[in-house]
């Protein structure tokens, strides 16, 4: 016989999944509706007006994927990529290489412009790229979340504006932790996900676009056959899952039949999406900052580094330089099981070299900072690590009573 689950309590303290906010939870436990009954609709039309707030957009268009952020790029790129279409990629962390694996099955021509992971680029360095390569498509991450960089990009956005280049940009670390400006900043496509400063679980995307996508998607647009015979396009998108044009009718007042809605998905997105709302995204992003200057005291008064060019860091990622002869998942274990305090490992190079710790939604309070930093200092004194002791909670705090 197999017993019901027994889930333990953590504080999440990793860039994602954070802890989902319990207003958002209980909303999920709420009953199923319909796809198509008005109540669920009404849920709908509203979650596609919250979405728009924290992307600092106007676009007519925005909405939620089914599938983890992933779903979402993968729906983007493949919505603007024909077979043999050239892609740029300035690649400065892990999650630009996902873009480019996104790209290279659509069959796109790649170009990456590579750089250490330590720092964004200039935006001079892209813009001069972009005028060699002449791509269809720019494709950035604003938020490393593998190495905690953070990109800037108006000057790009609006260099790809004035040449007719699609601009895509991954949003999906930052999206609800730190200011976005998706019409400012020239960005046709962008992207996030729920699991992170949305705090709700994990399992869908959202999305918003402009006019100039959404012209590509009307010229694209095929209708299942079992819906209609007549609406054929040879030029269709190459998923039907993940096909925009589809999505947005399906959003829209047309309301195709699409894919079944994961309609408690949604009440848990619409909520997570109103609970940040209701803060003032101005004061959700000042708490972000606040416990972000607060982990990065901590981490310092304990005399650890930190991995990469601080002023460019993102105020939810935090990498932290793993020190000498410490076992990087020996430290996380003993957090984890001895505190009920999770942190993250990274990827790639910085794998065993670095921890980051999260600071994102529901997760970043100033509890769960505060028990962090001495979860981390307890377990680094236990294996005998060389740290200033007693200085961490001591300088966050200080942080907190300026
Ligand atoms: C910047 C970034 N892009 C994309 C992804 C992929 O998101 P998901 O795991 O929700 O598909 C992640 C996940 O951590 C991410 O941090």
């Amino acid at each position: 016989m197999f017993s019901e689950i027994s889930v333990p309590s953590r504080t999440i303290m990793t860039p994602g999944p954070v802890e989902a906010h319990p207003v958002a939870l209980r909303a999920m436990s709420a009953s199923i509706l319909g796809q198509f009954d008005p109540a669920f609709l009404q849920i709908m039309d509203e979650v596609k007006e919250m979405i728009k707030i924290p992307f600092g957009t106007k676009n007519e268009q925005a909405f939620a994927v089914d599938g983890t952020s992933r779903s979402g790029l993968e729906a983007a790129l493949i919505a603007l990529i024909e077979p043999g279409d050239k892609v740029l990629i300035p690649v400065y962390g892990r999650f630009a290489y996902l873009l480019g694996e996104i790209c290279e099955r659509a069959k796109a021509e790649i170009h990456y412009l590579e750089k250490e992971w330590d720092a964004p680029f200039e935006q001079e360095t892209v813009i001069e790229e972009i005028k060699k390569v002449q791509p269809k498509i720019v494709a950035m991450v604003h938020g490393e979340t593998a190495n905690g960089q953070m990109q800037s990009m108006e000057k790009i956005g609006q260099h790809c504006k004035e040449n007719d280049i699609f601009f895509v940009v991954d949003m999906v670390a930052t999206y609800g932790g730190v200011p976005l400006e998706v019409d400012a900043w020239g960005v046709d496509i962008a992207i996030a996900g729920t699991q992170k400063c949305v705090s709700v679980p994990s399992g869908l995307s959202l999305i918003t676009y402009n006019d100039r996508v959404e012209k590509v998607l009307t010229s694209r647009y095929q209708k299942e056959l079992g819906l209609s015979k007549d609406i054929r396009n040879k030029n269709h998108i190459s998923s039907n899952y993940l096909d925009l044009s589809q999505l947005q009718r399906y959003w829209s007042e047309e309301r195709i039949n699409h894919h079944t809605e994961a309609t408690s998905m949604i009440y848990g997105l619409h909520e997570g999406l109103r609970m940040m709302i209701k803060e003032g995204m101005e004061n959700v992003y000042a708490r972000h900052a606040q416990n972000d200057q607060a982990i990065v005291a901590g981490i310092k008064a304990m005399g650890l580094g930190f991995y990469g060019d601080l002023a460019t860091k993102m105020p939810t990622v935090t990498p932290i330089m793993i020190p000498e002869g410490i076992a990087g998942e020996q430290v996380r274990a003993l957090m984890l099981d001895e505190f009920g305090v999770e942190i993250a490992s990274s990827f790639g190079a910085l794998q065993g070299k670095v921890w980051r710790i999260g600071n994102m939604g529901y997760s970043s309070r100033k509890s769960n900072v505060l028990h962090v930093l001495s979860a981390l200092e307890g377990a680094l004194n236990y294996y005998g690590a060389d740290i200033a002791k007693g200085e961490a909670v001591k300088a966050a705090l200080t942080i907190y009573k300026k």
